[in-house]
C-alpha cells in the first residue's frame, strides 16, 4: 500500500489510480491516431532493442583481452542499399499513413453540423447555429459530424480535445476548421494547446457529448433566436442592407446564395466564397473586390466583435439555403459566378474576365 493510498484511506477516500497511458477514445478519429502511434512506439522499440543488443554483443565479442584484428571494409553496395532502402520504405509508410489521417481530420464530411468557436484570453466561446451560446463548455450530439469553425479575438490559441484526438490552431484574423464525430457520451477535457499568456493553463473547459435527442432538446431550449437571426440584426444595425440588397440593384454585391459559390474578382481571379472570404470582405473590404463593383465599402475593423462577426457569417451563409430572411425583396439570381451584374459603370475588363471564369454567368435580370 502506497503512502498516498494510506493517507486517502484515513480520510475514508478510495484510492483510484488514474494514470492512463492514452486518453479515452471518444471519436471516430481516435482509433486511427492511436493505431499510428502504436506503430511508431513498436518501431521505436524494435530499433532500440536491436541497437542495444548490437552494442552488447559487439562489446563482448571484441572486448580488449581478445584483441582480434578487424578486417578493413572498403565499401559495400549491398550494405548501403539495404540501409537506404529499408529506412526509406519505413518512413514512406509513416508519411502516407499520417497524411491519410491528416486528410481525414481536415476534410469535414458534407452535411456536418457547424459550431462556431471564438478563443480569447482566456476562455472559449461557442455559438451554435440554433442560437445557443456557451463559455468553456461545448455540447455536441453523439454520432453526428461536427465541424468547428474557429477564430481568435487576440492571440493564437489551439483547440484540443484529447479524447477526440482533435487539435487545431485558432488564429486571429481568419477561420480555421476541424471536425469530429463523437462515439461515446460523456464529458471530456477541452484544452488550449498553445501558450497564449499568463493564464493559458486556465483556458480549459469540457466537451459534453449527449444523445442526439437530448442535444436537440438542449439546443432548442431557452434561445431567443438562431445565430443567423442575430446576424440579421447586426446586418441591419451596421447598415449592410443599404448596399447589399437582394434585388441586385444595390451598390454592393447581392449576398443571396453567395456562400460556397465561385466569386469572380475584378483582377480576374476567382475564389470560393468561404467563411474567411466573408470575414475579410467585412474587415478589409478592399482586399478582394468582386468584379463589377467599386472599392467603396468602409472597413468595419475594430467595430465588429468576433462574436457578431460569427453571427454575420452565419447569416450570409443562411441566405444561400433559404434559412434566413433576405435583406430586401428577392429576385434570386442563381448565377454560378458571383456577382456578375455590373453595377452603374460596367468594368471595361469584365467581358474578358468572364471568358476565363470557370462557370459562365447567365445574363443579368433573369
Ligand atoms: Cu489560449 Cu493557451
Amino acid at each position: 500500500m502506497s503512502r498516498t493510498q494510506k493517507v486517502l484511506e484515513q480520510d475514508g477516500l478510495r484510492y483510484m489510480p488514474n494514470f492512463p497511458l492514452f486518453p479515452e477514445r471518444a471519436s471516430t478519429l481516435a482509433g486511427h491516431v492511436d493505431a499510428l502511434y502504436f506503430f511508431l512506439v513498436a518501431l521505436t522499440l524494435v530499433f532500440s532493442v536491436a541497437i542495444a543488443l548490437g552494442i552488447a554483443i559487439l562489446a563482448i565479442r571484441y572486448r580488449k583481452e581478445r584483441q582480434p584484428k578487424p578486417i578493413q571494409v572498403e565499401g559495400s553496395l549491398a550494405l548501403e542499399l539495404t540501409w537506404t532502402i529499408i529506412p526509406l520504405g519505413i518512413t514512406m509508410v509513416i508519411f502516407i499513413w499520417a497524411a491519410a489521417i491528416y486528410f481525414y481530420e481536415t476534410r469535414p464530411p458534407k452535411g456536418a453540423m457547424e459550431v462556431y468557436a471564438v478563443g480569447k484570453q482566456w476562455m472559449w466561446k461557442f455559438e451554435h447555429v440554433e442560437g445557443q451560446r456557451e463559455i468553456n463548455t461545448l455540447h455536441v450530439p453523439l454520432g453526428r459530424d461536427v465541424r468547428m469553425i474557429m477564430t481568435s479575438q487576440d492571440v493564437i490559441h489551439s483547440f484540443f480535445v484529447p479524447a477526440f484526438r482533435t487539435k487545431a490552431d485558432v488564429l486571429p484574423g481568419r477561420y480555421t476548421s476541424v471536425w469530429f464525430r463523437a462515439t461515446k457520451t460523456g464529458r471530456y477535457h477541452l484544452f488550449c494547446a498553445e501558450y497564449c499568456g499568463t493564464q493559458h493553463s486556465g483556458m480549459i473547459g469540457e466537451v459534453v457529448v449527449m444523445d442526439p435527442a437530448d442535444y436537440q432538446q438542449w439546443a432548442q431550449s431557452g434561445t431567443d433566436g438562431s445565430l443567423a437571426s442575430f446576424g440579421e440584426k447586426a446586418f441591419q444595425q451596421y447598415g449592410c442592407a443599404m448596399c447589399h440588397r437582394a434585388d441586385t440593384q444595390g451598390r454592393g454585391p447581392n449576398l443571396v446564395g453567395l456562400y460556397g459559390k465561385q466569386v469572380l474578382l475584378d483582377d480576374g481571379r476567382t475564389l470560393s466564397a468561404d467563411e474567411t472570404y466573408i470575414r475579410e470582405s467585412i474587415m478589409n473590404p478592399g482586399a478582394k473586390i468582386a468584379s463589377g463593383f467599386k472599392n467603396i465599402m468602409p472597413t468595419f475593423e475594430g467595430q465588429i466583435s468576433e462574436e457578431e462577426m460569427v453571427a454575420l457569417v452565419a447569416y450570409v451563409k443562411a441566405l444561400g439555403n433559404g434559412m434566413a430572411n433576405p435583406p430586401a425583396p428577392v429576385a434570386n439570381p442563381d448565377n454560378g459566378v458571383y456577382p456578375v451584374t455590373p453595377n452603374k459603370e460596367p468594368s471595361m475588363a469584365a467581358p474578358n474576365q468572364q471568358k476565363s471564369a470557370p462557370i459562365q454567368p447567365k445574363p443579368s435580370g433573369k
